[in-house]
């Protein structure tokens, strides 16, 4: 990695600052490196209508693939619970559609100093990805 994992849950934590969560009070954030060295912000964006919400690790992922990015090395993500903080199940699967499942890094944030650092092959074991539907 480039970038120091440290800076990037530094980042996730900054990220975290911007979260627009009325509703659940709940903030996150994230910070996506890409394979070209740039990081991208994300946090969690809520709505009145609730199903619109989106995480932060999508925030940051749909940022990335919109200024042309497709290649990722890892994601930090991080919580203000006092506890790591793992991506959801949807988060997981979006990370899927661009990561390597073997190399890419999820690192969970508890606190700056303390961070957990994940494959997302064990994140998502099973993974159902784009190689399924090439074999219909
Ligand atoms: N949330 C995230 O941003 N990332 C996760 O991985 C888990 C959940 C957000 C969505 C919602 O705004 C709030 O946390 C509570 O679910």
């Amino acid at each position: 990695m480039d970038v120091d994992e440290q800076f990037l849950v530094r980042e996730a934590m900054l990220a975290r600052e911007n979260s627009y969560s009325p509703y659940s009070g709940f903030r996150v954030g994230a910070a996506l490196l890409a394979e070209s060295g740039t990081v991208y912000r994300g946090c969690n964006i809520e709505n009145a209508a609730y199903s619109p919400t989106n995480c932060a690790e999508r925030t940051a992922f749909f940022k990335a693939v919109s200024e042309g990015e497709q290649k990722f090395r890892a994601i930090a993500v991080a919580g203000d619970t006092g506890d790591y903080l793992y991506p959801c199940g949807v988060c997981r699967q979006v990370m899927a559609e661009f990561c390597s499942l073997q190399d890419f890094v999820v690192i969970c944030v508890k606190s700056e100093k303390e961070y957990r650092k994940l494959l997302l092959k064990d994140l998502l074991p099973g993974a159902f990805t784009k190689s399924d539907l090439q074999k219909i």
